[in-house]
């Protein structure tokens, strides 16, 4: 697939637009000449921000706006080719607080917006952007799309649901949507502001304030995804028909403990110190233990593996803050 030839001209709606991965995904569409319009809510406590489309401000449409609102997603999803679906509440913590804003927004949202399409423009491509969280503690590794799903919080067991409306649309109704169960995610533009989205965007920030960061046990296994090779495998999902009624996990072909991690990044940034702690309760009670991913499935049926080694990813994020931080407090 030549993406420069496919989605020119392409007219692409991304929820989640201005956020971490959706603001991304918008600067390389913008590039391979799509017409893009972003739809966010810039609530606070998430990851969306202006700062995230410096420089390609005049080149997207931008619609503040919540995908709770029906209204306004009836008029948005309208003319357009495709819809890549990453609005969404992230934190596992703030979902057992507040379980009703991550059902609204995970899951009953999601409904509403399949219905929008069918009724209103059921010729559209839609990407959603899933979870590993979804599979809870893993029962053997690497983890395949075959493993059973157990949520161990409520924002996973709202990304299942909201997942398989897209999966059933497809089904039933013939909507063509599929689904990425994203693993853990970096790079420029994640939020670095606390642990909200992600523990590296924390500790990232408390490296570059030249202040200590907590590892929490360490132990733990992970695999990690740059955001660039995610954005990659969006494009491959949208722009093949393989993908159709699919899911796919996307990972890394290297697994790094938590306490490697943070050697990694310290290596990286040539200084800074970590404290080793135990779990705090509330986190403990939804930790997931070690997982790392299976993406032998999206490897061999959209031809996606990640590029980026991590020490390579991790350097360019750290460098994106050191120069931009200021935009993300
Ligand atoms: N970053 C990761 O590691 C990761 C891992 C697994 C899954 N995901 C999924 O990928 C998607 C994008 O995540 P991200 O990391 O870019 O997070 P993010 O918080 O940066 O992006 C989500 C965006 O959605 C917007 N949003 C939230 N609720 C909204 C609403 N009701 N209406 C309109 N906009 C709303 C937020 O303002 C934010 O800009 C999410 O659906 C998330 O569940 C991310």
């Amino acid at each position: 697939m030549n993406q420069l030839i496919y989605f020119k001209n392409k007219k692409v709606l991304i929820t989640g637009g201005l956020g971490f991965i959706g603001s991304n995904l918008a600067r390389r569409l913008v590039g391979l000449g799509a017409k893009v319009t972003l739809v966010d809510s810039l609530i606070p406590e998430y990851g969306g921000n202006l700062f995230n489309i410096a420089g390609i401000e005049d080149k997207v449409k931008v619609n503040i706006s919540d995908v709770r609102d029906e209204f306004s997603m009836r008029y948005m999803v309208q003319g357009q080719d495709y819809l890549f679906n990453l609005a969404g509440q992230t934190s596992h913590l703030d979902s057992m607080q507040d379980p009703f804003t991550d059902l609204e927004i995970n899951c009953r949202a999601q409904l509403s917006i399949l219905e929008v399409c069918r009724r209103y423009n059921p010729n559209i491509k839609i990407v959603f952007a899933s979870t590993r969280q979804i599979y809870g503690k893993p029962e053997y590794l690497p983890v395949d799309e075959k493993h059973l799903l157990r949520p161990v919080d409520v924002n996973g067991i709202n990304k299942m649901a909201g997942e398989w409306y897209h999966i059933l649309y497809n089904n039933v109704y013939g909507i063509r949507a599929c689904a990425l169960r994203l693993t853990n995610t970096y790079g420029p533009r994640m939020r670095v502001k606390d642990a909200r989205q992600t523990f590296l965007g924390l500790w990232i920030r408390l490296l570059v304030e030249n202040n200590p960061f907590e590892v929490w046990e360490g132990h733990q296994l992970r695999d990690f995804t740059f955001v660039d090779d995610a954005v990659d495998a969006f494009l491959l999902a949208a722009a093949n028909e393989e993908s159709n009624g699919h899911i796919f996990n996307l990972g890394d072909k290297d697994v790094i403990s938590l306490k490697d991690l943070a050697d990694l990044l310290i290596k990286t940034n040539e200084g800074g110190r970590y404290i080793l702690k135990s779990f705090p309760t509330e986190r403990k009670q939804i930790d997931v233990g070690d997982y790392y991913a299976d993406y032998s499935l999206i490897h061999s049926k959209l031809g996606w593996k990640p590029k980026i080694p991590l020490q390579e990813g991790l350097a360019i994020t750290y460098a994106f803050y050191r120069e931009h931080l200021e935009h993300y407090l």
